[in-house]
């Protein structure tokens, strides 16, 4: 069986969680696009593992993670995160994560244009991680990036390197930043790289075997349906196809492989960065930042949070061909007495029952919304769906029925236990 899990918000579903509650039924977990912009939160036995670069099942001791050719990969960033986790009793051998040779390299100085755009674009930044992920993918299209491989031939990296340097330099100099220094870039970079080369390999025939000989695969996906470059509230998106097809296209898996695709939503909506969010609800917001909930696995940043938005998801899982539902923070609104569901944007006087493509109707699009009561009580210790409460019950077949998708799981707390199977 093998199986895409896909965000189908705008990030942070509790990805993470999902994939690996699935992984015990799994042999090899994948990574196919996006990079260390991502942040995968899984806790288990009260340890909080946060994951970037590295697939969630590393924290499984007999599992394969492959790091997948549709990555961008932070070689300095991915060191930090395995110290880290190793630090946390995690193993991480060349055996257990596999890198593809044909992952695309994020280098020093993608992060600082990053920054650097983000400046300039000024209150119309994106908000992005400063993470490099869309000048790296940029170098990547532009046919000028470098890959895995190519690190393994020193000659060939370092004049690649020291030319891309000069380019971003020249980028770098009109915004009075500060410049790099090539030499340094190179021995930065391959100080991490000596780290990282016994994992790097050609995966592809890796995947293949495993699929014919019958494993099950399971892919993580990163960000969500909404920041999708051709799905996603453009330009507010990150750089990839977070989408079930850049599982296929950033691993090398056929579509024809794909089993299952579980579509990951919170109970409610959350979004960080910037962009159009028609559902955003301040009062929602400060319930749960009061709670402690709702802070970026990555950034540290407060989420704006809102109501659950269903043109959002039915739009989503028409994209990604969503298979189940896994919905999660439902006892996120355990003591909420009233909950919107968000049927249609309004715009302009238009009822739709889909997002719109262009900027203009994102902005002026109003949530046309329905009420339904919440069931204050606590949800945290069901183990089993029947023991929600019926209101709870009530709004997941609700959510299901205006997504036109079946339910698989329900998370009632951040811990691997607390996901319940739906019959
Ligand atoms: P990801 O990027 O999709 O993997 O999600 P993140 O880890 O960035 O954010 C999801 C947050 O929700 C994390 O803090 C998780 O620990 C937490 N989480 C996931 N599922 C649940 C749930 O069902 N209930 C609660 N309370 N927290 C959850
Ligand atoms: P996970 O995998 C939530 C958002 C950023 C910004 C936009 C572009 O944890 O769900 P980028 O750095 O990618 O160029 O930023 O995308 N973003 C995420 N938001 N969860 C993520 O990943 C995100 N990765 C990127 O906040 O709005
Ligand atoms: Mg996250």
């Amino acid at each position: 069986m093998n199986t895409i899990i896909t965000g189908l918000q705008w990030g942070d579903e509790g990805k993470g969680k999902i994939v690996d509650y699935l992984t015990e039924t799994a042999d090899v977990v994948i990574r196919g696009q996006g990079g260390n912009n991502a942040g995968h939160t899984v806790i288990t036995e009260g340890t909080k593992y946060v994951l970037h670069l590295l697939p969630s099942g590393i924290l499984w001791d007999d599992k394969t993670n492959i790091i997948g050719n549709g990555v961008v990969l932070d070689p300095i960033g991915l060191v930090e995160e395995i110290v880290r986790i190793e630090g946390q009793g995690i193993a991480i051998t060349p055996d257990k994560l596999l890198i593809s040779d044909r992952t695309h390299v994020v280098l020093p100085f993608h992060k600082e244009l990053d920054a650097a755009r983000e400046a300039s674009l000024g209150d119309q930044k994106i908000g992005t991680t400063k993470r490099g992920i869309g000048p790296a993918y940029a170098d990547k299209i532009n046919r000028c990036g470098l890959r895995m491989a190519d690190l393994l031939d020193r000659g060939f990296a370092t004049a690649q390197i020291t030319r891309r340097v000069a380019d971003a330099n020249e980028v770098l100099k009109r915004y009075d930043l500060t410049i790099f220094d090539a030499t340094q870039v190179l021995e930065e970079v391959y100080t991490a790289f000596e780290r990282l080369r016994p994992h790097i390999t050609n995966t592809i025939p890796i995947l293949h075997s495993a699929w014919k000989s019958g494993k099950n695969l399971l892919f993580e996906g990163a960000q969500g349906t909404l920041l999708d470059i051709d799905f996603g509230t453009y330009p507010f998106v990150t750089s990839s196809n977070t989408t079930a097809g850049g599982s296929c296209t950033g691993s090398g898996l056929p579509p024809t492989a794909i089993d299952a695709v579980i579509g990951v939503c919170k109970a409610y909506t959350t979004r960080v960065g910037s962009g159009p969010f028609p559902t955003g609800d301040q009062g929602l917001s400060d319930y749960l930042h009061g709670l402690g909930r709702e802070f970026g696995a990555t950034t540290g940043r407060p989420r704006g949070c809102g109501w659950l938005d269903t043109v959002l998801l039915r739009f989503a899982c028409m994209v990604n061909g969503v298979t189940g539902l896994a919905v999660t923070n439902v006892d996120g609104l355990d003591a909420y007495e009233t909950l919107q569901i968000c049927t249609a944007y309004n715009i302009d006087g238009d009822i739709h029952a889909l997002p719109p493509a262009d900027r203009a109707s994102w902005d002026r699009a109003l949530p046309v919304y329905e009420s339904m009561p919440g069931w204050q009580c606590d949800t945290t210790a069901c183990t089993s769906y029947e023991q929600l409460p019926p209101q709870a019950k009530s709004y997941l077949s609700r959510l299901g029925h205006l997504c036109d998708a079946p339910i698989a799981f329900v998370g009632v707390g951040p811990d691997r236990k607390q996901t319940l199977v739906v019959p």
